[in-house]
């Protein structure tokens, strides 16, 4: 019987030692060491051995199977090696690492950014959770107005509500400083607006504030004029319509010449030559009141930008809600 083990391991070891493919691998595996490989067999064939020879038996046995078991083990690893080295084709092109770009929105907004630093003015910023004093109150909003129904928006208590306009920011930023002011202030605005092509429950603006001694409404006109041609081109030109707006007096919206047809009418501008962008004036008395600066002594102009407005009309995007879903297809036209 032990010559039988004997002879076994001396048939596995030069079986072993010729292994060459993963397949004359498992061929071996599973002639010693599966179910009813030649190891098993062994150990089943014990009940024939005489007793007194079964401790020597199993212990050959045992030193067997462990030798087999740590040769199958240690090439294991080779072979399973091997065939990940099969499986890796480098002549495969790789994957190209995802770049991704700047929001539309963001583009403009930088574009924006660039105008008005360089002519002095310095990014404010506020929350977009407001409360009704600095959205409503403070900007000369009496309680009851219809113009705060003009802007309704989403509350979360009473007096707490998602603001409506950037316009607080102009407050926030008075309050925290005397005059002179030169700021502009982007964010996000929202409104109980239902979706559709050109409404958003949520949207953006760029608030801008000039206050100082002297400051006049033709200042107003002329930054707004340039801001058009840096931004569509020196033909486009400005117009102002009256309006109102609480906190501005007198108000005013603005319209650029539409840039498709530069004036002359089309479908984008629906043959008037204008497209809108916002609201704009010259900053009310109130509101310098709310913020105790003295209007006698100083006055200031403000104005409204709508983001997104421009962006639809700088890449002739005709849905706003393209905006918001953040589909690739869209997001890598620009
Ligand atoms: N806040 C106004 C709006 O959202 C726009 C505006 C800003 C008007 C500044 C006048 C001055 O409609």
């Amino acid at each position: 019987m032990k010559k039988n083990i004997e002879d076994l391991q001396t048939d596995f070891s030069n079986e072993i030692g010729k292994v060459k493919t993963a397949q004359e691998f498992e061929a071996i595996r599973i002639k010693y060491l599966s179910k009813k490989g030649l190891i098993p067999e062994l150990y089943a064939s014990m009940s024939q051995i005489d007793p007194k020879d079964r401790p020597a038996y199993g212990k050959a046995v045992n030193e067997l199977r462990k030798i087999v078991e740590e040769n199958i083990e240690a090439l294991k690893l080779k072979f399973a090696k091997k065939r990940s080295e099969e499986i890796l084709d480098i002549s495969l092109p790789g994957r190209r690492p995802f770049i991704g770009r700047k929001h539309p929105l963001t583009q403009i907004l930088d574009e924006v950014k660039r105008f008005f630093l360089r002519l002095g003015f310095s990014i404010a910023d506020g929350p977009d959770v407001e409360t009704d004093y600095y959205n409503f109150t403070a900007l000369n909003f009496p309680e009851n107005h219809p113009a705060r129904a003009m802007q309704d928006t989403l509350f979360i208590t009473d007096k707490i509500l998602l603001r409506t306009h950037t316009s607080p920011v102009q407050i926030r930023t008075m309050q925290e400083q005397p005059p002179p002011i030169r700021i502009i202030a982007p964010g996000r605005v929202y409104r109980r607006d239902t979706p559709d092509a050109s409404h958003s429950p949520f949207f953006h603006q760029v608030e801008g504030l000039f206050v100082d001694k002297g400051v006049s409404f033709a200042d107003l006109r002329a930054i707004i004029q340039e801001f058009a041609k840096y931004l569509f081109g020196k033909d486009i030109h400005v117009r102002f319509r009256p309006s109102f707006f609480p906190f501005t007096e007198p108000s005013m919206e603005y319209d650029f010449n539409c840039i498709f047809c530069r004036g002359k009418g089309c479908k984008v501008c629906k043959y008037t030559g204008w497209v809108e962008i916002s609201g704009a004036g010259m900053v009310h008395p109130n509101v310098f009141k709310a913020v105790n600066y003295d209007p006698a002594v100083y006055t200031g102009y403000a104005f409204g930008m709508g983001i997104d407005r421009i962006a639809m009309i700088r890449y002739n995007i005709d849905d706003i809600r393209l905006f918001f879903e953040n589909d690739m297809r869209f997001l890598h036209q620009f």
